[in-house]
């Protein structure tokens, strides 16, 4: 499938679908504390997705069990919840969610410091937000696709810290994953599509405070770093207009 380009009615639901998505995120913030079971944390994301009258879109894509990836400390993405993981003082967690409604998808993620965390997670969180930012700063028509992607990399390594490789952020719209892959790093020698207002990105910066590299368990989805060092992930839905983008997940 090719890059969509969103008529003003499908704007409006995903408008909705991030709405939703932003007060999930909202009401999961605040259960975050240590003790909780990762499982509880998916349940408990799924009520509140089920409760706005959405559907969470990652249970059962590709075979994903949960409604909600919650990625510890190492962990980068994908982690898979169980009862047996716990949150701990110091741990830093990242949540991913996706809803759907009306047939439209929103797709954000967040990352929390689990109770009193050291000053270095602190800032590979804050930096890994700000990287959002700064790449969305570029998300605008007429711009290239790859603007993002440089401003991106460019803070979150000018802050000493690397950006995982191996994922990206992606088109977004009636299925989670659409055209174009938005890599967080700017690829040698290429710009990327030319952005046109109506587009709907999921710009997803995933930081590592060591090295790029990860590997990827064995239950083939929890995305983890080679050097077991912590990485931070945040991720909004977005809209692509004449001027300033919509940031539609917050
Ligand atoms: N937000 C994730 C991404 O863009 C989607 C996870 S799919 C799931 O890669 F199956 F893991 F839930
Ligand atoms: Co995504």
């Amino acid at each position: 499938m090719s890059v969509t380009i969103k008529s003003e009615k499908e704007i409006e639901y995903m408008r909705d679908a991030g709405k939703i998505l932003a007060q999930v995120h909202e009401q999961l913030s605040e259960i975050i504390e240590p003790g909780i079971t990762t499982m509880e944390i998916t349940k408990k994301g799924e009520e509140f997705i089920r409760n706005a009258g959405a559907y969470p879109s990652f249970k059962g894509y590709e075979g994903y069990p949960e409604a909600i990836c919650v990625s510890i400390n190492d962990e980068v993405v994908h982690g898979i919840p169980c009862e047996e993981h716990r949150l701990f003082e110091g741990d830093i967690v990242s949540l991913d969610a996706g809803v759907e409604y009306k047939g439209y998808q929103s797709d954000a993620a967040r990352t929390y410091g689990v109770g009193k965390i050291d000053e270095e997670s602190e800032r590979l969180i804050r930096v890994t937000r700000e990287s959002f930012f700064k790449g969305i700063e570029y998300a605008r028509a007429g711009n290239h696709l790859y603007d993002i992607s440089r401003a991106i990399q460019k803070h979150a390594e000018s802050q000493g810290f690397s950006i995982v490789r191996d994922l990206c952020g992606h088109g977004i719209g009636k299925v989670v994953h659409e055209e174009p892959a938005i890599p967080n790093f700017k690829p040698w020698f290429k710009r990327g599509i030319k952005l046109v207002p109506g587009m709907t990105l999921a710009i997803e910066p995933m930081v590592n405070a060591g090295t790029r590299k990860v590997w990827i368990l064995d239950d083939d989805w929890t995305v983890i770093t080679r050097d077991g060092k912590k990485s931070a992930h945040y991720e909004n839905t977005i809209l692509v207009t004449e001027n300033d983008p919509e940031i539609l997940s917050l």
